[in-house]
């Protein structure tokens, strides 16, 4: 007779315990019955990078990593990208259905009611070097609105939190054009209220001082949505983890999304789409593509924009990006590394070492070359991604929020180190050679 249950005996012991099976997961905490006395803690799992372990349950973000298969709130990524907008994936996000006329209507006029910034963050922004990466700048200055706004320490009134949440939906392009201008040394633009999201996002960065009015590009201005839509959440990744760990605490959200950003920095996450265009540039020119491969399968760095710890098929995000970059090229013209690019695809995608590790292309790989044809340079990618990320940081926090199950994040270790040892006078100490 089938049983949803596990049944373990401890060789250690010959004791047999039989622990519950719910939703294909075992309780970790169900462990620590197993014993070998009673002064014992009981059996932990052990779980470096979190390589197996469920830390929440969800209803946001469905991944199906051999299948190639990315689900938000169950409506296909292939799908949104091609009919929705990112403020209408915005809102499934975060209340778990598509919007009607009325409530878009709402939503976006309640959203963009919060696109400007205080006076202040713009001179905060103002006092960084005048080569501040435009990451460290949103970082500081998502973790500096804590500061301009400190209702949203009220994390128990829904209201509230709902508020913050479109101030930061709506300001994070704001402070992503900021930075970028600043670095570029040019006068910031205010939103223009009456573009789109992401021709408003345009308008911040590319409008010249002299022009009345921007025009966003239709094919840029969609495109750009396009890669806002496919950046808006992939379920307990390295950000979204820690938003959800800081957010444990009780922290308020723009402290809790200043870490989350700065998880996204790093090159094997968000920073990656950086280092894509940094590894492509160094390669050149496609006869250099074999060398190249020769020194990552000699472990000497990595292909960057490969691989993925979810997806061991191709990423169907990548595929769309890989479409949208063909529309973008038709109105900037043709990015000369997207021959490089292609070509090194194929030729890691015929490569052993990348099959026998399911190596892919993953978002990252195609993004970095279509940001770079629309005119961002590459200090800017991570922004870019980080912007409409904002939403799935803040629809995952909220869910936590509301989910009585969790308590403060707090990982157990197995100690390694030295044990109760008295204290050593300095004149006694040896010289330890670290
Ligand atoms: N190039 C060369 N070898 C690789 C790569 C790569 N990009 N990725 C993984 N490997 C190898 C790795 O050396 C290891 O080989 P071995 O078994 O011989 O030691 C094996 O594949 C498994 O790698 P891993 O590091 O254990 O895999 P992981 O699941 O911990 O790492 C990853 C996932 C995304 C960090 C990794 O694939 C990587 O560093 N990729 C390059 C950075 C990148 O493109 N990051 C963006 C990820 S997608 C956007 C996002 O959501 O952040």
């Amino acid at each position: 007779m089938p049983s949803d249950t596990l049944t373990i005996t401890d060789n250690r012991t010959g004791k047999t315990y039989e622990i519950p099976i719910a939703d294909g997961t075992i309780r970790a905490t169900d462990l620590r019955q197993i014993k070998t006395s009673a002064d014992d803690f009981g059996l932990m799992p052990y779980d470096p990078g979190y390589m197996n372990t469920a830390s929440c349950r969800s209803r946001i973000t469905y991944i199906d990593g051999d299948a190639g298969i990315l689900e938000y709130r169950g409506y296909p990524i292939d799908q949104l990208a091609e009919h929705s907008t990112f403020l209408e994936v915005a809102y499934l996000l975060l209340y778990g259905e598509l919007p009607n006329q009325a409530q878009l209507q709402d939503w976006t006029n309640r959203v963009t009611w919060h696109s400007m910034l205080h006076e202040n963050v713009k001179k905060f922004m103002d006092g960084f070097r005048y080569d501040a990466h435009p990451m460290t700048m949103f970082v500081s200055t998502v973790a500096a609105l804590s500061a301009f706004y400190p209702d949203a320490k009220n994390i128990s009134d829904k209201e509230n939190r709902h508020k913050q949440i479109r101030r930061l939906v709506a300001k994070a392009p704001t402070l992503a054009a900021f930075a970028y201008r600043h670095l570029l040394g040019r006068p910031y633009v205010y939103p223009d209220n009456d573009l789109s999201y992401t021709g408003n996002f345009l308008n911040m960065l590319f409008r010249r001082v002299a022009e009345p009015r921007y025009k966003p590009n239709p094919v840029l201005e969609r495109a750009l949505d396009i890669l806002f839509i496919l950046h808006a959440d992939h379920e307990q990744n390295c950000s979204t983890s820690t938003m959800r760990m800081v957010g444990s605490s009780q922290a308020d959200p723009y402290s809790a999304l200043a870490a989350a950003a700065s998880a996204l920095y790093g090159p094997l996450h968000g920073g990656a789409n950086e280092a894509v265009l940094t590894m492509l540039r160094e390669i050149g020119s496609k006869d250099r593509i074999p060398e190249f491969i020769k020194k990552v399968k000699a472990g000497e760095g990595r292909l960057m924009g490969f691989g993925h710890r979810v997806y061991k098929n191709y990423d169907p995000r990548a595929k769309i990006i890989k479409r949208t970059a063909d529309q973008v090229f038709e109105a900037t013209g043709k990015n000369p590394l997207i021959d490089v690019a292609v070509e090194l695809e194929r030729i890691a995608l015929e490569d052993e070492y990348f099959v026998k590790r399911r190596l892919y292309p993953n978002v990252d790989f195609y993004s970095g070359i279509i940001y770079q044809a629309m005119g961002f340079p590459t200090e800017v990618f991570t922004v870019l991604f980080a912007i409409p990320r904002t939403i799935g940081w803040l629809a995952q926090w909220e869910e936590l929020i509301n989910d009585n199950e969790q308590k403060i994040g707090r990982p157990r270790q197995i100690y390694l180190g030295a044990r109760t040892r008295d204290y050593v006078s300095m004149d006694k100490r040896e010289a330890v050679i670290a």
